[in-house]
């Protein structure tokens, strides 16, 4: 919404394309133009309003939670940026890895949380999340 969690997902894609994987960036999530076929989901997101999801990802989560497709094939990571002031510090992130667990997804590790009111470097965080993650890729 004010492009902090943008920064956070170019970062993870720039520590993704060197460590020699393809990556396709999406800022406006169709799930319709999305493919799940033997891929890696990274879901950035933010957490606005009183624990609601960010605008560009609404309609998103909306398509997921009524799509009856087999999505075990898919492997997931959530990212979730928040403020730990808000008592729904990161809730969309956590419904996010819900909601994927729930479609039969495979999460690969555990959802990871970055606090915006303390975490000085968001996107050096990030980069260095994916990098201890790269075994797992
Ligand atoms: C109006 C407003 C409501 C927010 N609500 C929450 C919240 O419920 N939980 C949370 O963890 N962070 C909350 N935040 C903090 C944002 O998630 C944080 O500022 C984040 O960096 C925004 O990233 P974005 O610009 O990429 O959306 C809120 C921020 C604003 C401005």
């Amino acid at each position: 919404m004010l492009g902090g969690t943008e920064y956070v997902a170019e970062a993870c894609e720039e520590t993704l394309q060197a460590l020699g994987h393809q990556t396709n960036l999406h800022l406006q999530p169709d799930l319709g133009q999305i493919s799940s076929n033997n891929q890696t989901w990274l879901i950035c997101t933010s957490t606005h309003g009183a624990g609601d999801f960010p605008d560009n990802i609404q309609k998103f989560i909306s398509d997921l939670r009524s799509n009856d497709q087999d999505l075990s094939s898919v492997k997931t990571l959530v990212l979730g940026i928040g403020d730990r002031s808000y008592d729904t510090f990161c809730l969309a992130a956590i419904e996010t890895e819900t909601l994927l667990k729930s479609k039969g997804c495979n999460q690969i590790s555990a959802t990871k949380t970055l606090d915006m009111s303390q975490d000085i470097d968001p996107e050096e965080l990030a980069k260095q999340w994916i990098s201890d993650l790269q075994d797992l890729l």
